[in-house]
């Protein structure tokens, strides 16, 4: 694998690899230095073209305890305020030496055009509503560690579908691993088609909720709404959000999961989110290391030692 740009660029085959090697690497962030010399000269590189706080520490992390020197690209305060195109800059960027870019953009495509313009490895750490694969990766080491595996468990995806490259990613990754998804929204907030998705559709959160063992919450995306989808927040609240009252539905075991960043009181009530079955800093911990495997899979040469 040269670029990893899609969930599809796996595999059921790669996401498996990809979690066993994160299992080594969750073990190496245990360590009292957890550090390993593995990336020792090469460069990681992060070109933000949105907002990010998870995604972007944690892939700096992740290069860091891999020991790559890392550089950060902050649109906000570059030369792309001064008209530079992405091509040039890209090209800037790599003219500097780098190894791996990890590239956030507004619109879909955007990472498998930068792969063209490269010889770097090029992760997508977000395009558009598009995909968002290690949050995916993430989610099912999250799910894989508790369970034991993903398969033939039932997951629903709560919220604002239509805008969510984490959904996207995660119903390509869950399905891959033999799980069962489920979407949960109201028709404005799914996509227009969900031709070839190989997912079930519910509109009634109550009764979808006692059957699963995980139940993944999406923020509703008002940066990327143009028009009124929802009559207010309020009644999604009422109607979609996991309240104290919903979350008692759940199963003992189920698990609560979240993307970040939450909009507590508007998803998910504020205490729900702190219950000991909702996994959101878990995920996060998890995501370093699945991190980790990812640029170790992409820049380790052949023959480097493991960990
Ligand atoms: C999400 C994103 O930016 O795609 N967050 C993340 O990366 N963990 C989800 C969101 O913005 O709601």
């Amino acid at each position: 694998m040269r670029h990893l740009l899609s969930i599809e660029d796996l595999g059921a085959d790669g996401i498996e690899e990809v979690l066993r090697l994160t299992d080594s690497f969750v073990e190496v962030s245990e360590r009292r230095i957890p550090k390993v010399p593995t990336l020792r000269g090469k460069t990681v590189v992060s070109l933000f073209y949105e907002d990010s706080t998870r995604t972007r520490l944690s892939f700096e992390s992740a290069a860091k305890r891999l020991s790559a020197d890392t550089m950060n690209f902050s649109v906000s305060t570059s030369s792309v305020k001064k008209g530079e195109s992405l091509r040039d800059t890209v090209l800037t960027i790599e003219a500097m030496g780098v190894d791996a870019i990890v590239v956030r953009h507004g619109s879909a495509g955007v990472p498998w055009q930068v792969a063209q313009w490269v010889d770097a490895a090029v992760i997508n750490a977000g395009d558009g509503w598009h995909e968002h694969p290690t949050q995916a990766l993430l989610d099912c080491y999250t799910i894989r560690e508790r369970f034991g595996s993903l398969r033939d468990k039932r997951i629903a995806i709560v919220g604002d579908v239509k805008h969510s490259r984490v959904a996207r990613s995660d119903v390509l990754a869950f399905t891959a691993l033999g799980a069962h998804v489920t979407l949960v929204a109201p028709p404005t907030l799914l996509p227009p088609s969900l031709e070839g998705w190989p997912v079930e559709v519910s509109h009634d959160l109550d009764s979808v909720l006692p059957k699963l063992d995980v139940v993944y919450l999406l923020r509703m995306q008002k940066e990327r709404q143009t028009e009124a989808l929802l009559p207010s927040l309020r009644e999604y609240t009422a109607t979609y959000g996991l309240t104290r009252d919903r979350a008692r539905l759940l199963g003992e075991q189920a698990l609560v999961m979240h993307p970040g960043p939450m909009n507590r009181g508007v998803e998910i009530a504020a205490e729900v989110a702190d219950l000991p079955n909702a996994v959101i800093t878990r995920q996060v911990a998890n995501g370093v290391a699945v991190r980790m495997a990812v640029l170790f899979l992409l820049l380790a040469a052949e023959g480097d030692a493991r960990v």
